[in-house]
């Protein structure tokens, strides 16, 4: 009777150990079959830093590219990479193939929006947050945001015009900031708005500064102030507990939420995943509100077609009398297709970050565990393969949909935008009302780019908007 469990123990041990062994085989095998990518990896430490950051890091790429082919490897801020840019290699690592690849972020990042945040994690934690944020972001819920969008449109616009000129991109800030609060919040009471907005500036500059964590530097102020703003959250959360638990905005799924053991989410966690949304929200959308300005204006043509597109719409409404309806916001083909290429065109996101968990090979080649992967989407966007004359701001050429897994302005898999029906329904709405009531002039030449770190166009596109006077107003 005692012989048998010793046996099992036994038995269990020997394949343990065989699989160790036959694991430890494979991976040689993979190593001796598979290569690494062709490329360079630059200097001994810096790599080639340098060369990505002396120039337009698009450039760099699109070199490297032509020299390479799609995939190539690399080693930049102090860590090998593979590089790429097709469609299929791409799908690979975001899609079919995501559990190897992991997502990853330099550690101040992760410090400074809150390590809990659902982009920094994979697996249960990810896909559970994933559902509440997706959920809190869904069309039925963001259909019912639109009368409050409209009206924080309005004003934005009332109050740039007649003004000298504006710093585009900082104005749509403040704009999708604030939609990026409605959906999170709800209604939120005016005290906690205004330390929100001040805290959170703070938190903002010192992002993207040096993570020197000395007093009196950008990075140590936003940390300080991120700290404040888990505070103030965390006031927020428990004044209106009871009444939050009952809202379909991101706070009120967050509250509600209990994993398989029945645990809620910490005050931690929470406060965590609602930064790492207002984050997400902020620069992507506002970079590009301020390019979709700067493409209309610089085509006057498409301008106008767009403008009788939405004046349309607004004589329907009554001279704008009567709110936008959803069906509406979903019927603007032209104003549509405009959004898409100003998105193909700049592609503000440029490529993203994972780290291979284990090694893998994809088309004979080796991406071994701990190397950095970067799909890049610009390339892939600009490739004339796949969109052709990709240098010309062209929306027709969304009539027809682009190639599969060719258009990933928001992502591609698990970690795909799931904000991107709250970033085009907000760009939908103040594209109509600029159209339809203003008038604007880009002040200079603007055709450069500047990296804040998302492209916004040069010096945020300096702009004058005027209200333009109705002709029943003129008449009177
Ligand atoms: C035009 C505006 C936007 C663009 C171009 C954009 C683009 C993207 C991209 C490319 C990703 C995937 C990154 C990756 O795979 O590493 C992403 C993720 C994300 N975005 Fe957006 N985004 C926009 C607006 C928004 C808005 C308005 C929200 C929320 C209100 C939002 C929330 C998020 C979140 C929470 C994630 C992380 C998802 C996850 O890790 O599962 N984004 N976005």
């Amino acid at each position: 009777m005692e012989i048998l469990p010793t046996f099992i123990y036994i038995l269990l041990f020997l394949c343990g150990l065989l699989t160790y062994f036959l694991s430890k085989k494979q991976k040689r095998n993979l190593k001796q079959r598979a290569k690494l990518p062709p490329g360079s990896m630059g200097w001994p430490y810096i790599g080639e830093t340098l060369q990505l950051y002396s120039q337009d890091p698009n450039v760099f790429f699109a070199i490297k590219q032509k020299r390479y082919g799609d995939i190539f490897k690399t080693h930049i801020l102090g860590c090998p990479c593979i590089m790429l840019a097709s469609p299929e290699a791409t799908r690979f690592v975001l899609v079919t193939q995501a559990h190897l690849f992991k997502p990853t972020y330099p550690k101040s990042k992760e410090k400074m929006i809150g390590p809990s945040a659902l982009f920094f994690h994979q697996g249960e934690y990810h896909t559970h947050l994933r559902k509440l944020v997706q959920s809190s972001l869904s069309p039925e819920t963001i259909r019912k945001l639109i009368p409050d969008i409209e009206a924080m449109a309005i004003s934005a616009l009332d109050s740039w015009a007649g003004r000298q000129v504006i710093n585009t991109f900082h104005e749509m800030k403040k704009f999708s900031f604030k939609v990026g609060i409605l959906s999170v919040f709800g209604q939120l009471d005016g005290k906690y708005w205004e330390e929100l907005k001040e805290n959170y500036c703070i938190v903002d500059k010192g992002y993207n500064s040096f993570p020197t964590n000395l007093p009196g530097t950008s990075y140590n102020k936003a940390i300080l102030a991120r700290k404040r703003l888990n505070q103030i959250l965390i006031e927020i959360i428990c004044e209106s507990k009871e009444k939050r638990l009952l809202e379909k905005d991101l706070v009120g799924h967050l509250l509600s939420f209990k994993d398989q053991k029945g645990q809620l989410l910490t005050e931690d966690q929470i406060a965590d995943n609602i930064i790492g949304v207002l984050f997400a929200a902020q620069d992507t959308t506002a970079s590009v509100l301020s390019w979709i300005l700067k493409y209309l204006n610089d085509d006057q043509k498409l301008l106008e077609a767009v403008k009788a597109e939405q004046k349309t719409i607004y004589e329907l409404n009554n001279e704008g009398k009567q709110r936008l309806t959803w069906t509406q916001t979903r019927n603007m083909p032209l104003t549509f297709r405009v959004i898409l290429e100003s998105l193909r065109m700049a592609s503000i996101i440029s490529f993203t970050f994972r780290e291979a968990v284990v090694d893998v090979e994809y088309e004979g080649y080796l991406i071994p565990k701990g190397w950095k992967v970067m799909p890049l989407f610009r390339n892939i966007h600009h490739n004339p393969e796949f969109f052709t004359e990709p240098q010309n701001f062209d929306p027709s050429r969304f009539e027809v949909p682009p190639k599969p897994n060719t258009f990933m302005p928001f992502g591609n898999g698990v970690h795909a935008c799931p904000g991107n029906e709250l970033a085009k329904l907000e760009m939908l709405i103040l594209i109509h009302h600029l159209v339809t009531k203003f008038r604007w002039e880009v002040v200079g030449s603007q055709s450069g780019i500047e990296y804040g770190p998302f492209p916004v166009p040069q010096n945020g596109l300096p702009a004058r908007f005027w209200k333009e006077t109705s002709t029943q107003e003129m008449c009177l």
